[in-house]
């Protein structure tokens, strides 16, 4: 009698580049991708972000051309991020309608507004002298209710911009439902919200506050954004919160580090989910890359299949333009 063992040889169908194609479970598609994009006031060159290689800061001209670079690539939307010159305590910017943002959005949404989605990020750190996600108190706290005001102003300054996608990302309690009840009376029923729901106070977006100029003395977001330790079901709750108060999509951010989170709001979730591979999960692998510790091409692909099998529908990554290329 010949043995049998072993009986189960899974690696059959691993065998040959062929077999490994059929087989495949998950797929990256370029309409899936998100470029986020940085933009700032008056520059005439476009500035490396020293934190993350490849990434600059964008005058105007070179952010069109960008923008065509990710449309060409088949990219799904591009997430503008605006840098005014000035900033102040109250975000003047945000809500401008010759801020750079919305200068940026009229600029994108004419060049390639019918070639992807384009939107920008609504929030307020990107525009305050002091970097919080919001107004502050006079002892220094970020206001919620005072915040919601401001966050309301910007996103109909930005729809009226031509964003096609409002993105709050400061973990303010009733952002969505604010924003919602405002697009709607200022006549941007039309316009959608993507939510950042699941956010986490992270040390994985170091290399942002680099990019958006946060002021040195910065502080930390941990009376906002959720604490990365925080009780099991919180992520569930802010979802559900989102989606009851109108979000159209929904995101956990970071991504690599929150798996497990993504898994669980793409199985309760009746709306799109996203996932941001923020800018600490890009420099990583870009610096352990450029000295030849790890396979940069591997590591990229590997991290956003990771991310697409953990439940993202949709994801924000600084990559998003050669990725699409190489697909
Ligand atoms: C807030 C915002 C942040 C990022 C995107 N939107 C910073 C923060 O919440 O602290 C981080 C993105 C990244 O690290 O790539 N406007």
């Amino acid at each position: 009698m010949t043995s049998q063992f072993p009986a189960a040889r899974p690696r059959r169908l691993r065998r040959t580049p062929a077999l490994r194609r059929m087989v495949t479970g998950v797929r990256l598609h370029p309409s899936e991708l998100i470029l986020p994009l940085f933009v700032k006031e008056g520059l005439t060159e476009p500035r490396p972000v020293g934190a993350m290689p490849g990434v600059v800061q964008h005058t105007r001209d070179s952010l069109r051309k960008a923008a065509h670079e990710a449309a060409e690539a088949g990219v799904g939307c591009v997430m503008l991020f605006g840098i005014p010159e000035e900033k102040d305590g109250y975000g003047s910017a945000a809500d401008d309608p010759e801020g750079i943002t919305q200068v940026a959005l009229r600029d994108l949404a004419a060049e390639v507004g019918d070639a992807l989605v384009v939107g920008a990020d609504t929030c307020l750190d990107e525009v305050t002298d002091h970097g919080h996600c919001g107004v502050l108190t006079p002892s220094g706290e970020v206001d919620n209710d005072l915040t919601l005001e401001r966050y309301a102003s910007m996103a109909v300054a930005q729809a009226e911009a031509g964003s096609q996608l409002i993105s709050p990302s400061g973990m303010m309690d009733g952002q969505v439902g604010y924003i919602r009840r405002a697009l709607d009376r200022a006549g941007h029923p039309h316009v959608a919200i993507l939510a950042y729901s699941a956010k986490f106070a992270s040390g994985f977006y170091g290399p942002f506050r680099e990019a958006v100029e946060m002021p040195a003395n910065f502080s930390n977001r941990n009376a906002y954004q959720q604490d990365p330790a925080g009780y099991r079901g919180e992520s569930l709750r802010e979802v559900a919160l989102d989606i009851e108060e109108g979000a159209d999509i929904v995101m956990v951010k970071p991504a690599l580090a929150y798996l497990d989170i993504l898994h669980q709001v793409k199985a309760m979730s009746d709306v799109p989910v996203a996932a941001y591979q923020v800018s600490g999960e890009y420099a990583m692998i870009e610096a352990a890359a450029a000295n030849g510790w790890i396979d940069r091409e591997r590591a990229i692909m590997e991290s956003l299949v990771a991310i697409r099998r953990a439940g993202a529908d949709l994801i924000l990554t600084y990559w998003a333009t050669e990725v699409a290329r190489s697909l």
